[in-house]
């Protein structure tokens, strides 16, 4: 399939591979974002380009290995990964998960040198949360208990499915997606939500972004974090 660059997704696709230089390790995101940029780094890969990419989901490394993006694991320190996010907030700080790859997206972030973040304009919010919703990744045995313990913080846990049954996440677990407000206390509530037994990972993904590229239209801008 063609990506057509005069898109939102392919102008931010494009403008992402300069963060990748060549004969290095790239991590590939999930989303539809991320899938635009695979593509477009398919596309330089064929023109001779060297990269090795580690994949955040089994469905990113399908695609990457059917348009030729040689894959690796987490054994080389990851030079960039490109991913995408549900909500930025002012600070960089994200959201993630509306996809369902929350939890090798953080594996894949930490292994990072730079984590290079894709989103639309709509993404932005003033404080995280503001779109309603925060994914939790629970162990299946522990989801009564998750279950019961985010109902008592408040959080309207619902189960994610897809059609009748739960959905699964590549790593053998369930998610519910809890209902919340603007977050006061993002760090707070990453600490009180770990605390749960049987949570593994939630979509408070709290100073892992390196840069922000928003796209508005076609155009696009870039927010790097100060460190
Ligand atoms: C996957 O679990 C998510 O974190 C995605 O990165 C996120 O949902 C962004 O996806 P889109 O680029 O499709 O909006």
């Amino acid at each position: 399939m063609q990506l057509d660059t005069t898109e939102p997704l392919g102008a931010l696709a494009r403008r992402a591979l300069g963060f990748v230089k060549d004969d290095t390790v790239v991590g590939l995101g999930a989303g539809r974002a991320a899938t635009a940029f695979v593509r477009v780094l398919a596309a330089r890969v064929r023109d001779g380009f060297r990269v090795r990419g580690v994949p955040v989901s089994e469905a990113t490394a399908e695609l990457a290995e059917e348009l030729g993006i040689p894959l690796v694991g987490l054994e080389a320190e990851i030079d960039v990964t490109v991913d995408g996010a549900d909500e930025v907030d002012p600070d960089l700080n994200l959201i993630k998960g509306y996809g369902g790859a929350l939890l090798r997206e953080r594996v894949v972030a930490a292994a990072s040198r730079r984590q290079v973040i894709l989103v639309e304009r709509d993404k932005l919010v003033p404080r995280l949360g503001s779109r309603g919703r925060l994914p939790v990744e629970v162990v299946p045995f522990a989801l009564p208990l998750c279950r019961r313990r985010l109902a008592a913080l408040g959080l309207g846990p619902a189960l994610r499915t897809a059609g009748e049954r739960p959905f699964v996440t590549d790593n053998g677990n369930v998610i519910l997606d809890c209902v919340v407000g603007s977050i006061a206390d993002p760090p707070g509530l990453e600490r009180a939500l770990r605390a749960v037994p049987g949570v593994v990972d939630t979509g408070l993904f709290l100073g892992t972004a390196d840069t922000v590229l928003v796209a508005d239209g076609t155009s696009v801008s870039e927010w790097s974090r100060h460190r």
